[in-house]
């Protein structure tokens, strides 16, 4: 298996130093950066959009990963491929027509993934197993970034493993809501890969040690 990565959530970096945040995290080593994208309608906040995203992609070559938590996902689809995100999850509970979503997705040249809220089953990924690279697992109720993670996460993370293993399929299981490095090696343990962390990382200074923290516990 490919080793764990940790993906940096913009959502709780500094916003007044976003340029340095992006390249202090670079330098500290984590392997991507995660946007959430907020509508204030599928979720109770409002973030940011591709506009976002365009300012920040010059500034690394690593990979950047949306999770789109918005009411009309097709609407910025495009957009967000467009100004550079890489890896591009939606939830399915916004409605909408998922499949299509993201075949869309993978036409537009990124990798699709679905994300799930905490009370959605894994089965709702089953029929489309074909159309995804990763399942963005959440780990707390999408919308704000330092609450608390949800136990049943990590039981959650070992049925869903199960599910894509009897597939045979190449999907990764990405976790995102307050993964401490201590969380991680729990969801790792259960057939997580990629980690989300926001305010798990960006409230540790200096970035550096805080990452190698990660690396150290999932070793
Ligand atoms: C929450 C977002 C997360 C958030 C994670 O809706 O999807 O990506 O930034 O933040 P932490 O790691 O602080 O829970
Ligand atoms: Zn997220």
């Amino acid at each position: 298996m490919a080793r764990h990565r940790i993906f940096a959530s913009i959502m709780a970096a500094d916003y007044a130093h976003l340029a340095e945040e992006v390249a202090e995290a670079a330098a500290a080593g984590v392997d991507g950066f995660h946007f959430d994208i907020m509508d204030g309608n599928f979720v109770p906040n409002i973030t940011f959009g591709a506009d976002l995203v365009r300012a920040l992609r010059p500034l690394t070559d690593l990979p950047f990963d949306a999770h789109l938590m918005v009411v009309d996902a097709d609407l910025l689809i495009p957009r967000m491929v467009e100004a550079g995100v890489n890896r591009l999850s939606i939830h399915p509970e916004a409605g909408g027509h998922l499949q299509r979503s993201l075949a869309r997705i993978r036409e537009l040249g990124a990798q699709p993934g679905v994300a799930l809220n905490p009370s959605t089953p894994p089965e709702a990924v089953r029929y489309v197993l074909d159309d995804i690279d990763y399942v963005l697992m959440m780990s707390v109720n999408p919308g704000f970034s330092g609450q608390k993670f949800i136990p049943a996460s990590l039981r959650k993370a070992a049925d869903l493993a199960e599910l894509i293993a009897a597939s045979g399929r190449d999907i990764s299981i990405m976790v995102d809501g307050s993964v401490t490095p201590e969380v991680a090696v729990e969801l790792a343990k259960q057939g997580a890969r990629d980690f989300v962390t926001g305010s798990p990382l960006f409230s540790h200074r200096p970035l550096a040690a805080r990452v190698q923290q990660y690396r150290e516990a999932l070793a």
